[in-house]
């Protein structure tokens, strides 16, 4: 079988991410070595268990692993103290002990979840992640972030926790629907644009072909996806420095979020996609990039069918000065400061807090009027 293995170097807490087709049907084999008694208890949530709960439950009878599973509803709602408090309950009641395994089975909300539930049950239990979208292979189930959503803001409240093993399965992709595929695919543009040239290059290449479905260019994006991150979050565990370049396109994003109520007119990896637009729009009227460069990155954006512009969003949008606003509410204020990822090129990017917030609005302004 074809399978890649990306190793996440953190000492004590260093873990394996497999990435292959496949990947269910063996994950008895692969989680077997981890247990101290046959049984793992799997959080996951409804759309995800209609299709592929059996498949992972064959998967781990085979290898003797007994399961228990608690299904939660699907959706981005899933991700707040309710639910978070039904499913530590939940674990409690099953008796999970020290050395238990908690596995999260799904998207990003349910990984999130599941997550920071293992990560304060009994001050700390191991849990592996089995990411089902695009977004959480190359993204939220590697590093470590956990938590839920506050009503005052999205992922406000939650611990650093690594996963004991990362179960990419690419062939599980293809249940995907093509959006949420895309939106996914926010993600991985971005790590080409953050620090890989290469890789931006390559996609330019294989982009549609992989979105059309190609397993083993699915495999390769998210192999060298999965590296960046590992390689970034090995030397910046909890963002102090470094890690914060993982958020390129994320400060506009979460403000593009707010305004449109996280609903479905915007899911998060178009507002990633549409948010590295605009830092490349911001670093060129810095000075940093020329005009070609965001420009490059729309044309890649436009063949891959996605959202590249505050024009692709649906609905009424609130005013450049409201948005700039929304983003106050970012993890990423220091001192009051917004801080921004910006670029010198494409495969370059950096962290400042040295935006001048004139020239942000001035950015949101013109991408407003484009509208018409
Ligand atoms: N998703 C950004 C990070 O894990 O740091």
């Amino acid at each position: 079988m074809n399978l890649a293995t990306v190793h996440v170097a953190l000492g004590a807490r260093a873990y394996d991410v497999r990435i292959g087709p496949g990947l269910l049907a063996r994950a008895g084999s692969e989680i077997a070595p981890l247990l101290t008694r046959p049984r793992v208890f799997v959080v996951t949530e409804d759309r995800v268990a209609a299709l592929h709960l059996d498949a992972l439950r064959a998967g781990l009878d085979s290898a003797g692993i007994g399961i228990e599973v608690l299904v939660l509803p699907p959706g981005e709602a899933t991700k707040g103290w309710p639910q978070f408090t039904r499913t530590v309950e939940w674990l409690l009641d099953r008796k999970t002990e020290r050395k238990d395994v908690v596995v999260a089975f799904g998207g990003g909300v349910i990984g999130d979840l599941v997550g920071f539930a293992a990560a304060v049950l009994r001050r700390g239990v191991r849990f592996v992640q089995i990411p089902t979208s695009l977004l959480a292979q190359v993204d939220s189930s590697v590093g470590g972030k956990t938590g839920i959503n506050s009503v005052a803001g999205k992922n406000l409240i939650g611990a650093f926790h690594q996963p004991a093993r990362v179960l990419a399965d690419i062939a599980v992709l293809g249940t995907l629907t093509p959006r949420d595929f895309r939106a996914g695919y926010g993600e991985v543009q971005k790590y080409g644009l953050l620090g890989d040239a290469g890789f931006f290059g390559w996609l330019e290449a294989n982009g549609p072909a992989m979105a059309a479905g190609d397993v083993d260019l699915r495999l390769e994006a998210v192999r060298r996806s999965v590296q960046m991150k590992a390689d970034i979050v090995v030397r910046d565990e909890t963002e102090q420095g470094d890690r914060a370049l993982l958020n390129l396109g994320h400060t506009f994003c979460h403000a593009l979020e707010a305004a449109t109520g996280y609903s479905d007119r915007l899911l998060h990896g178009e507002g990633v996609a549409i948010g590295c637009v605009l830092a490349f729009e911001l670093s060129c009227r810095l000075g940093l990039v020329s005009q070609e460069e965001p420009s490059r990155v729309r044309a890649h954006l436009d063949a891959m069918r996605m959202k590249k512009d505050l024009a692709d969003i649906a609905g009424d949008l609130p005013d450049a000065e409201a948005l700039l606003d929304l983003m106050g509410q970012d993890k990423k204020v220091v001192d009051g400061h917004l801080r921004f990822i910006l670029a010198r090129q494409i495969g370059e990017a950096f962290v400042t807090a040295d935006v001048p917030r004139d020239l942000v609005r001035d950015v949101l302004h013109e991408a407003l009027a484009a509208r018409g």
